[in-house]
C-alpha cells in the first residue's frame, strides 16, 4: 500500500509525521509538488523600478534574475546560461541592458534572449537557433500590492484565487497609505539548519510560543507579561496561508488615537496615519494594522511588523536560507523609514534579539525527526482543535490565542499538495471578501 502524504499529517487531530522533515525523499517531492506549483515571492516592485533594473532572488532552489526589461515588462527568470548552466549574473541588484556570461559569453538582454554568441559565425556557422536558446522565465508572474509572485505551473489559479481571503489580511498592511510599500536597506540574507517548514509554520501562527520563547525580549523593554489566552486572535483564511495578531484591539485602538508624545517615532507615525489608513481600509484593519502582526502565505513567505517581508528557502531537509528585506510604507517620512530600519536590524536578523530566540528551537525540533527514538513518535499540533470558529467580521476559520490552527492548516494544504497529480485535484477556498 502507498503511503500517502495525507496519511502523515493529521491536520484534524494535530499529529505530525516527522519524517516529513528530514527525508531527502520527500524533500525532493517537495521540490517538485510545492515550489514548482506554489506562487512564490521572487521580490518588490521597489526592488526594480527603471528599466533594465534587475534584482537576484530564489524560487525554492532556483536561483531567479528579477528584471524589468527596456520596455518596462517584469520577468522572472532562472539565472541560469542556457549554454552550460553558469549564472549569468552573480550582482545582488543593479541596472544593466544585458548579462554576459563568464564562462564562454553568450549574452542575454533583460527580456530573456539570447542576444550575443562568442564565434556564432566562426564557430557555430550561424546554424544555432539563438531563438531557442534564450533564458527560462516562469510563465506566470503577477504583484499584489507591490510584491511580486511567479509561479511554474502552468495550469496555477492566479494570484488572486490563490491568495483568496489571505488578501483582505493583507491589505490591513501593505494598503494603509496609498504610495502602497517599499523595501529599504539591502537584503539580510542567512543559513539555518533546520527545515523551512518550521520556521514558514511558526510565522503562519505561532502565537504560543511568544510567551517564553520571547519572553527575555519583553523583560528587557520592561513590557507587561503577556497571558495565555489574552487579546489577539489567529486566522486561516484558506489554502494554507495563515496569519496572527498578538494584542487586544481595545489597546490598539488607544494606541492610535490617544495623545502620542512619548511614544517612539514608529507608533506616533502609525498614529498620525491613523485616519488615511481608516479611509481606505476601514477602521476594523486599520486597528489591526499594529506592531504586533505576522502571516505565511503559503509556502514561504511570510512578514512581520517589525517590520520585513522575507523569503525561507529550502537548502536541503535540514537546511534553510533566510532572505530577509525591510519593508516601510512609501510615503513615511525619511526619519521614520531610518527608524524602522534600525528596529528591524536590531529585533530580527541573524543577530537579532528574536531570530536569535527562534532558531534554535527550529533546528532542534528538525533533528526530533533523525534519531532513531525521536522520529518514532509524531508532533503535537493539539492546541485549540475542537475549538475554532468563525468571526463576524474576519473572513476565514478564526480563534482566539494561542492556537495551533494555523499550523493543522499549513500542514494539510501542504499534504494535499504533495498527495495531487495537478492543480486539477487541488480544491482551492473561494475568496469572500473584496
Ligand atoms: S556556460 Fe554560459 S556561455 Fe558557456
Ligand atoms: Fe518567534
Amino acid at each position: 500500500m502507498t503511503t500517502t502524504y495525507s496519511s502523515m499529517v493529521d491536520s484534524k487531530r494535530g499529529y505530525l509525521n516527522r519524517r516529513i522533515f528530514v527525508d531527502r525523499d520527500i524533500y525532493q517531492q517537495e521540490l517538485e509538488q510545492v515550489f514548482g506549483r506554489s506562487w512564490l515571492y521572487v521580490g518588490h516592485e521597489s526592488q526594480t523600478p527603471k528599466n533594465n533594473d534587475f534584482a537576484a532572488s530564489y524560487m525554492g532552489e532556483d536561483p531567479i534574475l528579477l528584471t524589468r526589461d527596456s520596455k518596462g515588462k517584469v520577468h522572472a527568470f532562472l539565472n541560469m546560461c542556457r549554454h552550460r548552466g553558469n549564472r549569468i549574473c552573480r550582482a545582488d541588484a543593479g541596472n544593466a541592458p544585458s548579462f554576459m556570461c563568464t564562462y564562454h559569453g553568450w549574452t542575454f538582454a533583460t527580456d530573456g534572449k539570447l542576444v550575443g554568441v562568442p564565434g556564432y559565425k566562426e564557430a557555430y556557422f550561424e546554424e544555432l537557433e539563438r531563438s531557442q536558446w534564450g533564458l527560462v522565465e516562469a510563465p506566470n508572474i503577477e504583484s499584489f500590492r507591490g510584491l511580486v509572485f511567479a509561479n511554474w505551473d502552468k495550469q496555477a489559479p492566479t494570484l488572486s484565487d490563490y491568495l483568496g481571503d489571505m488578501a483582505w489580511y493583507m491589505d490591513m498592511i501593505f494598503s494603509r497609505r496609498s504610495g502602497g510599500t517599499e523595501v529599504i536597506g539591502g537584503v539580510h540574507r542567512w543559513v539555518i539548519n533546520a527545515n523551512w517548514k518550521f520556521a514558514a509554520d511558526n510565522f503562519a501562527g505561532d502565537q504560543y510560543h511568544t510567551y517564553l520563547t520571547h519572553g527575555s525580549l519583553r523583560a528587557v523593554r520592561n513590557a507587561k507579561p503577556q497571558r495565555y489566552g489574552e487579546g489577539g486572535w489567529t486566522a486561516h483564511p484558506g489554502n494554507g496561508h495563515g496569519i496572527v495578531r498578538f494584542e487586544d484591539l481595545a489597546s490598539s485602538s488607544e494606541r492610535n488615537r490617544t495623545d502620542q508624545s512619548n511614544a517612539d517615532i514608529t507608533v506616533k507615525y502609525r498614529a498620525f496615519t491613523f485616519t488615511e489608513a481608516e479611509k481606505r481600509v476601514g477602521s476594523l484593519r486599520a486597528e489591526n494594522a499594529s506592531t504586533s502582526g505576522v502571516f505565511t502565505v503559503f509556502p514561504n513567505l511570510s512578514y512581520h511588523a517589525s517590520p520585513f517581508v522575507r523569503v525561507w528557502l529550502p537548502r536541503g531537509p535540514e537546511k534553510t536560507e533566510i532572505w530577509s528585506y525591510c519593508i516601510v510604507d512609501k510615503d513615511a517620512p525619511a526619519d521614520v523609514k531610518e527608524a524602522l530600519r534600525k528596529k528591524h536590524t536590531f529585533v530580527m536578523g541573524p543577530g537579532g534579539a528574536m531570530d536569535a530566540d527562534d532558531m534554535n528551537n527550529w533546528i532542534q525540533c528538525t533533528g526530533a525527526g533523525r534519531t532513531l527514538m525521536g522520529k518514532r513518535y509524531p508532533i503535537n499540533q493539539q492546541l485549540g482543535v475542537g475549538h475554532e470558529g468563525s468571526h463576524e467580521q474576519f473572513p476565514g476559520i478564526v480563534q482566539a490565542h494561542p492556537s495551533e490552527l494555523n499550523q493543522r492548516s499549513f500542514y494539510g494544504w501542504w499534504a494535499q499538495l504533495m498527495d495531487a497529480g495537478s492543480w486539477n485535484d487541488i480544491k482551492l477556498t473561494p475568496k469572500t471578501v473584496a
